[in-house]
């Protein structure tokens, strides 16, 4: 379900505050107010590109409370590298397709790239604060073209346009 990459360390110069991250845009389509991802600024984009030549998008992602078993909506693997765990204890598990029993489970520790699969149920579990962690997806893949997601994305951006707008 996962694989740890034996990969350098991102400079801490590169790494935004919390702070920073939540002024970027938040690129996340879904309905959550306990997730959002950002593009990374163009200078921490440039080293990661280096890093990862065939991906295409690198975000900050910020998760609060219980993230609820699911399946990426745009993706089967991401690589992720965790800044701040959010916790002492916070782990990521897999499960059947009853997303009843988990068939996996394991704490990742920050600082230490690695992949996930995303395409079999999972949630992350235990988070007591706030997990700050850097998200990279190969690229839009064939799901992302499908009709029912397409217009899923466009009535979120509508209703978020709209709430905008309302303020
Ligand atoms: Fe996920």
């Amino acid at each position: 379900m996962y694989t740890i990459f034996d990969l350098p360390k991102i400079p801490k110069h590169l790494i935004l505050s919390v702070e920073e991250v939540l002024e970027l845009d938040n690129k996340f389509t879904g309905l959550s107010n306990n997730y959002s991802t950002h593009n990374v600024q163009d200078e921490l984009k440039d080293y990661l590109q280096l890093m990862f030549p065939e991906h295409q998008f690198f975000r900050y992602q910020l998760l609060k409370g219980n993230i609820p078993i699911h399946i990426d909506v745009s993706r089967d693997i991401a690589i992720n590298y965790i800044i701040d765990a959010g916790g002492s204890n916070v782990s990521t598990a897999w499960y059947d397709d009853t997303r009843t029993t988990a068939i996996e489970s394991v704490v990742f520790q920050p600082n230490i790239w690695h992949s996930i699969r995303t395409d079999i149920p999972h949630n992350v579990n235990n988070i007591t604060g706030q997990r700050f962690a850097i998200t990279i997806t190969k690229g839009e893949d064939k799901k992302l073209l499908n009709k029912a997601t397409r217009e899923r994305e466009e009535y979120d951006k509508l209703i978020n346009t709209s709430s905008k707008n309302g303020d």
